[in-house]
């Protein structure tokens, strides 16, 4: 008999994470499906039960809060004493989307730094929001998934699959030296992304986005995104026994694009999923555009 494989999803209540559950349970996966909110992920996970996943189990998981984390360690370490696979999805856009005037520009295909200027009325991304953005899409990740090694490194095919957005390519920063930088793999350090991202929270706090070639829009989450693929990488490259892979799920209808993507949550959790079940000759460290291999750096705009 084929030994259960253990999936942990964040974010695991609503939008891509629910149905990524949800597709993870079809496959014979044992999934915990986590939530920071308790009665939203049991409800969740009561939903999926009663379409016929019993295979999917609820635990509390806010990522921000480290408490949280080892409680939910202790838990698999107690019950299942592995993980095979966790899937970090939980994150946050960092703005303030005003909705009617953002359906009606036809949503983020439509938000081009080049005209940052008339956006005003339609998105606002004041930096407190784009601190908890990075707090949560790269910081938290980071934390959630260096907690979990030890536990995936007693799994057969562990995987790590960060899920990340096409706003994580380097095509969205406008300074050529610290793409290069970041593209740069075998000297690029952990402690050098952190003060990449700090000295981004820092221009934002003090006007200085445009002077220093940072994303003019959706910037803190295109600052945590591409932050979370360079982790992707350094993360491959020091666990060889971990397949460790970002993926964009899509242009997907949920509450975080204001329902203005092209795609449902069924086509956006086919990547993560496809990604989460890589066999064993991998790859590891590799970007995937939904099902397929993509670029880490584009030279065009890969958003249309
Ligand atoms: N939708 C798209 O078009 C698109 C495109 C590219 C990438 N992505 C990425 O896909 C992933 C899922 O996005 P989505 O569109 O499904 O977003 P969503 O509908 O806004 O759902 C986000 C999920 O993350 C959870 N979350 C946020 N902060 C958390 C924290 N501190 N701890 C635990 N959970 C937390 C939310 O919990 P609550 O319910 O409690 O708020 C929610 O379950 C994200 O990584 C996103 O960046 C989405």
């Amino acid at each position: 008999m084929e030994e259960k494989r253990y999936a942990i999803v964040t974010g695991g209540n609503r939008g891509i994470g629910y149905e990524i559950c949800r597709q993870l349970a079809s496959k014979g996966v044992e999934v915990i499906l986590t939530s920071r909110n308790q009665d939203r992920g049991e409800e969740a996970v009561k939903n999926l039960n009663a379409s016929g996943f019993s295979n999917v189990i609820f635990h509390q998981l806010d990522i921000t809060d480290p408490s949280s984390i080892s409680c939910l360690a202790k838990f698999v370490q107690t019950h299942f004493g592995k993980l095979d696979i966790l899937i970090n999805n939980a994150a946050e856009i960092g703005l303030i989307i005003h909705d009617e005037e953002f359906r009606a520009l036809g949503g983020f295909v439509h938000v081009l730094d080049e005209e940052a200027h008339l956006l005003t009325n339609i998105i606002e991304q004041p930096y407190e929001l784009g601190e908890r953005c990075l707090k949560i899409n790269y910081h938290a990740t980071k934390t959630i998934t260096e907690s979990f090694i030890p536990l995936l490194q007693l799994s057969k095919s562990p995987r790590i699959v960060n899920v990340s957005s096409v706003y994580g390519d380097l095509y969205w920063l406008h300074n050529e030296k610290l793409k290069e930088e970041l593209q740069d793999i075998d000297n690029l350090t952990d402690e050098r992304l952190d003060e990449i991202v700090q000295w981004f929270l820092t221009d934002f706090k003090t006007g200085q986005l445009k002077k220093n070639g940072w994303p003019l829009t959706v910037s803190a989450y295109k600052v945590s995104k591409i932050a979370l693929n360079a982790y992707t990488r350094l993360m491959a490259k020091k666990y060889k026994d971990i397949f460790v892979n970002c993926v964009h799920p899509g242009y997907i209808k949920t509450g975080m694009t204001s329902q203005t993507g092209f795609a449902t949550v069924e086509e956006g959790a086919k990547g993560p999923v496809m990604v989460a079940l890589l066999p064993d000759n991998g790859p590891s460290g590799v970007y995937f555009d939904q099902t397929q291999i993509g670029n880490f750096s584009s030279k065009a705009n890969p958003f249309v």
